[in-house]
């Protein structure tokens, strides 16, 4: 059986190291944002190229201390409206109403599955201040447009990076590489995940913040931990969302091989790429930075094709069998239409992609669908 996803084989390679960690954790004594949170924070600022790195404990957190974090600051207030893909894994869309803000969807690109920026412009209302782009499956949202709009209307711009960890290498609009380019940025923040799974994977539930902006961070730094910078002196109605000392320390670990994984990553998705030939499927648009935390086709019959690959010992997965819009949660929302967010839906299949699949697996997932 070929296997979606094997974290048992992935931190395998690591396992020395963990131990080792986990001994200095033990050893120091220091359990709640000690030196391994404060290394990686600097460690995570650095790979994305910004100031300021915040450790918190999951990628729903993240994206809900960003909003709390501009509503102390100022920038936004309950109620307003944020700008936001349909088509996106629910965390997204929860952090804005956690964050007691309003989600305003939009449709997607049925080529990129990422929010359509042509779209944007006829749902901003008076009310909008935010836009939450989402670089969905690993590929970077189309950024230059989003941007160029929130300038327009005066918008902030959010990112969830919680699938595109290393996704800014060789892009210069998801980070800043530059000094010129981390003050064009100010009032700008990523929310990623490192949930196992991810690219960048802990041994359970972490997350982090990043940004340009000293205000924000500072804020978000206080927040997440009781909404105090001084023991038992607190300035803000804060939250326990503090990066667990030893995900951080497990993270540090990681992080070295963040690059090499995501090429590894690439380098499967390029040959599932030219080699993936039957008309059934439609594969995904292939982009430099695109860093596959998931490779995604799409067919009409999806749930056949899925059972064909499991028939033939191949683990699949769909991203996502259900749009936040038809959720029992969102019953409000059940009756909208957007019909590409639903086509996507109903069409898309996740195929293995991983840094320790074997290129001998990626030829037998090539040779059965091709044989579909
Ligand atoms: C796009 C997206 N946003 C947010 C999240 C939330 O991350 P977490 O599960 O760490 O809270 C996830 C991950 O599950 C995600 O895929």
């Amino acid at each position: 059986m070929i296997k979606f996803l094997d974290l048992q084989k992935i931190n395998a390679v690591y396992q020395e190291q963990f131990q080792e960690k986990l001994n200095l954790v033990l050893d120091n004594g220091w359990f709640i944002l000690g030196d391994e949170v404060q290394s990686f924070e600097r460690n995570f600022a650095n790979y994305c190229g910004t100031k300021y790195c915040i450790g918190v404990a999951n990628g729903l957190d993240a994206l809900v201390l960003i909003f709390k974090g501009y509503i102390q600051l100022g920038k936004l207030q309950k109620g307003d409206e944020i700008l936001v893909p349909a088509n996106t894994y629910i965390a997204t869309i929860l952090s804005i109403i956690q964050a007691d803000l309003v989600p305003v969807l939009v449709e997607p690109r049925l080529e990129t599955y990422n929010m359509n920026p042509d779209l944007i412009a006829a749902k901003i209302t008076p009310k909008t201040k935010a836009i939450l782009a989402v670089h969905l499956y690993g590929q970077l949202a189309e950024m230059e447009s989003i941007k160029q709009l929130a300038e327009q209307f005066d918008l902030l711009v959010v990112e969830d990076g919680a699938q595109a960890h290393g996704a800014n290498i060789q892009c210069s609009v998801f980070s800043a590489p530059s000094i010129e380019k981390q003050a064009e940025n100010l009032s700008h923040a990523v929310a990623f995940s490192f949930y196992p799974g991810k690219n960048l994977g802990a041994l359970g539930d972490a997350g982090a913040i990043t940004t340009n902006d000293a205000a924000l961070a500072k804020v978000i730094r206080s927040l997440r931990n009781y909404g105090s910078e001084k023991k038992y002196q607190n300035e803000y109605i804060g939250f326990n969302s503090r990066l667990d000392e030893l995900q951080a320390a497990f993270l540090n670990v990681k992080l070295p091989h963040l690059d090499a994984d995501n090429y590894k990553r690439k380098e499967i998705a390029k040959r599932y790429l030219s080699e993936i030939k039957n008309d059934k499927i439609v594969l995904p648009i292939s982009e430099q930075s695109h860093v596959f935390h998931l490779f995604v086709i799409r067919t009409e019959n999806r749930d056949a094709l899925q059972e064909y690959l499991l028939q033939n010992g191949i683990e699949t997965m769909i991203h996502y069998p259900i749009p936040p819009h038809k959720q029992k949660a969102f019953a409000e929302w059940n009756t909208l239409s957007f019909p590409i967010t639903e086509k996507i839906h109903n069409e898309v299949l996740s195929l293995p992609i991983s840094p320790v699949m074997t290129m001998d697996e990626v030829d037998f997932v090539i040779k059965i669908l091709n044989n579909y």
